[in-house]
Parts: structure tokens; sequence; C-alpha cells
């Protein structure tokens, strides 16, 4: 059962407004913690295993192919798992503005399937919606230009009802896509540029990678206590005395990170879902939920050789929380990253504007709401589940509209939309503020308990049918999703 149902109490309801405050003023958030730091299941004082950076391949001639494969946990663990050519994360798909993608996808998987690329803006047909699914054996080729900015952005199945099983499985990449104006501010690259995909997972490796969701994962969404990344169980990376930078995709089933450094240094971010930010923000800890990127500096540079420096999940709580064994908040230590003696060479100072984000204009746009509710076993869009068939929205294109998402659960619902990006305005109730690293281009907005997000949408690329939908992966696989067509 979970207690609270839908109606929240004022008290806890400020609880989680004075964690997202404490969080963007730097304030201590431990005080919330609500488990014991040095026994919960998320900073596993286990055995690190070292963070490997995936295999590229150029978006111009790529050929991906899921099967079951086996995946590499740790020294001497491995999971039977399904893959992208065999790899977690898949190939890394590099692209650059102003190109064509050819992708050639076969599924050697036992069940049908699509790819879907997050963030990257298609048309209709080659955006691996749910019911361009293909059959085992069935191969699909995938033919796009590249037409926006540079940015960091990931590829998945989408298909109705088998995205979780699928992604859980290890099927995930990046898709990287790069430009002049990214180029011109000379960012780490190379060994300096990390990509890191955070999953949550069980830690044994007869465990991680099966899936089977429980009744109560089935309402709150999958949540696990050991914290994986690039598919490695508590991952470490050495780096040396420089300017990094991190690529933080979440692709996780259910779980919101808070990401911070442990030591209290700040992060510089410089980019989000949907590329780089018009300027570098300082913050003390990033909200990232499930489908979520976050692009960031470190810079090692004054740290001493022998140096460790957690990248951590901070606890936090929430309104009316299910409880459950490994609650949204879990602490975990996700990345240990060790100094070395090597750099100490200083980066060039970064640009005070990185790129311009022309706001949307909001003066008269017609207005549209999504109301995301969750019962014990249903989760809904207005009141609707998804039908692949059936349109909810029509939009026309280039209209601006005002969005509102209202979260009428206690659950937190990380809502992603494709075929477009959106600017978020504003948000009221919850958090109850737009974090500095929610400016410019989004696609996916995490909307928690009792927060209204406004957002500008604007589709003026592509007429057709795109997916609205909560990336809470039991969320969407059981519905929560429609149809918006651009006409
Ligand atoms: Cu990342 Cu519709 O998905
Ligand atoms: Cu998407
Ligand atoms: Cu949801």
């Amino acid at each position: 059962m979970h207690p609270g149902g839908e109606a929240l109490s004022r008290r806890r309801f400020l609880h989680i407004a004075a964690a997202g405050a404490a969080a963007l003023a730097g304030g201590s958030v431990a005080a919330l913690s609500s488990c014991d730091p040095a026994t919960g299941p998320g900073t596993g004082d286990g055995i690190r295993s070292p963070l490997a950076m995936p295999a590229t391949l150029s978006a111009a001639a790529a050929s991906l192919v899921a099967a079951p494969g086996t995946a590499s946990i740790a020294r001497h663990e491995s999971s039977s798992a399904w893959l992208f050519n065999g790899l977690l994360p898949g190939p890394t798909i590099r692209a650059r503005q102003g190109e064509q993608a050819h992708i050639h996808l076969l599924n050697h998987l036992p069940e049908p399937t699509i790819v879907h690329w997050h963030g990257v803006l298609v048309p209709a047909l080659a955006d691996g919606h749910p019911r361009y699914a293909i059959n085992p054996e069935a191969s699909l080729d995938y033919e796009f230009p590249i037409v926006q900015r540079a940015g960091t952005f990931w590829y998945h199945p989408h298909a109705h009802h088998l995205t979780a099983g699928q992604i859980h499985r290890g099927l995930a990449g990046f898709f990287i896509i790069a430009d002049e104006e990214e180029d011109a501010l000379g960012l780490p690259s190379g060994p300096r540029e990390i990509l890191l995909l955070l999953q949550d997972r069980e830690a044994s490796a007869a465990a991680a990678f099966n899936y089977a969701p429980t009744t109560a994962d089935l309402h709150t969404g999958m949540l696990r206590g050991v914290p994986f990344g690039n598919g490695v169980r508590l991952p470490t990376l050495e780096v040396s005395r420089q300017r990094y930078r991190f690529r933080v995709l979440n692709g996780s089933q259910a779980r919101v990170y808070l990401i911070a450094l442990d030591n209290g240094a700040s992060l510089s971010v410089i980019g989000n879902d949907g590329g780089l930010l018009p300027s570098a923000t300082e913050v003390e800890s990033v909200f990232l939920s499930v489908g979520e990127r976050i692009d960031f500096l470190i810079d090692f540079a004054a740290f001493p050789a022998g140096t460790r420096i957690m990248l951590k999940s901070l606890p936090f709580s929430l309104p009316s929380a299910p409880d459950t064994q490994y609650p949204q908040g879990l602490e975990m230590n996700l990345l240990e990253l060790v100094c070395t003696g090597g750099g100490g060479a200083t980066d060039p100072a970064l640009p005070a504007v990185l790129s311009s984000v022309p706001p949307l204009a909001a003066a008269g746009a017609p207005e549209r709401e999504f109301v995301f509710r969750s019962t014990e076993d249903m989760h809904l869009i207005n009141g609707r589940s998804f039908d692949m068939n059936r349109v909810d929205e029509q939009i026309p294109l280039g209209q601006v509209e005002r969005w509102l998402f209202l979260n009428d659960s206690a659950l937190p619902h990380p809502v992603h939309l494709h075929g477009s990006h959106f600017q978020v305005v504003s948000r009221s109730g919850g958090r109850n503020l737009v974090f500095p690293y929610e400016a410019g281009w989004k696609d996916t907005v995490l909307v928690m308990p009792l927060e209204t997000v406004e957002v500008l949408v604007q589709f003026d690329r592509y007429r057709g049918i795109f997916p609205l939908h909560c990336h809470n992966l039991q969320h969407e696989d059981m519905g929560m999703m429609l149809n918006v067509e651009v006409i």
C-alpha cells in the first residue's frame, strides 16, 4: 500500500521544496538523508572497476545489431545481457550538424524492437515510434539529416510494453552531435571527454540484468540499490590534473539522481538535453531524471595527485513517497575519481557566451494541459492510457504553444517529448523553481510530485506523429504516453 495516496500533506510538500532550494544554494542536503550513509546500499564500499569509454561509430554509415550477449560488469564477473553490437553502452554514434545519417538496425532479439534517437530531431518515420517495431530477424534502415546543434543525445529501444526490459537488459548508447559553434569553444576532448551512462541495478551478476519487475516496481518504477556506470558495477576513473568534460546520461529505469561532488566543489554545467546552455553555470548539485543528460566540466588541476573525489547522488526525500526497499533519494556513490600526477595544465577560460538560444515568444501562445496521474496499477496522461494508433493532440507546424505538465501523484514523472525540444518557463509547487541547468533547450523535464512545469514548445521541422511520455520506463510501458500529431 502507498499511504498518503494522492493527498500530499503541506509539511512533506515543504520538505522537498527545501531540498531543492538547499541544493541550489549549496546548503547541506545531508540533513535530509533518509538512510545511514555508512550502511545504505547505494554507497556500498564494494570493489570498484575501471570505467571504460564506449566504442564509436560514424552516423554516416553505422550498423547496429541488437542481440543477446554477455556484459562484463566487473573483473571476472559477467552477466547475460541484450546488447547493441555486443557492447554496453552500445557504440557511441557520432555525427556533425549538416551530415546525413545512414543507420542499419538488425533485430537479433527474441522479440520485436525499434530504435529511437532520443533528442535527435528526425522525421516521424525515422523516430522509432512503437508502431514501427520490427520482428525478430528483421532489419530497418534509418536515413535522416543532422539538422540540430551540438549536444549529448542517446538511442534506445522503444517497442510498446517492451522498452523497459530491453533497456534494462543492456540496450542503450550515446548519440553525440558536434558542430562548429562547439568546436570553437575548445572543450576537453579525447581522453578528457567522459561519457557516463548511469543505471541502478542489483549487485549480483545473476540479477543485475534480469528483468523481473515486482508489483511494487510497476507502481513506483524499478528502483535498485547499486550504481552502475557504462555497464560496470561501482566504477572508478583515473583523471589527470586538467579540465575534464563529463556528459552524463541517466539511462536508469526510474531513478532520479541528485548529482554532486563529495568535496563540495561545484559543477560547471555547460549543457543539458538540447545542447549547450547560453552560458556556463556553477551549481552544487543537479537533479537528473530518467532520459535527461547533463554536460559539465570539472577542473582537477587544483587537486594533488592521489586525491579521491566521489561523484555522488545526494540523498533527498519526496512528499508521501511510497515505502520501498530502495526509495527515490537513496544516497549513492556513482563514480570514484582518482587524480593522478599528470597534467597540471591550465585550460583557457571559457567564453562568457557558449551559445545563443533565442527565447520562444510566449505572447498569445495557446495553452494545453497534460495531467500525469498514477494509481496503484495505472499510469495515465489526461486520464488516458497509450493507444499507439490513436492521435491524442494535434498541433500546427510552426505554432508556439504553452504546455503545462501537472503531476497529480506521489511519484516523480520525467516528461519527455519526441520531435521537438522545448524551453522550461516555470515550475510551481514542489521545488518551485526552474534550475539554472534547465535553461536552453530540453527534451525531458522532471516533474516532481505536486509540481506544475510550464514549457514553451514549437515543432518547426517535421510533420507527423511524435510521442509525449513519462520516461519512467515502467510508467511508459504501462501506457503513460500519448501521440501528438504535428499537422
Ligand atoms: Cu528516450 Cu520516447 O524516449
Ligand atoms: Cu525521445
Ligand atoms: Cu511517470
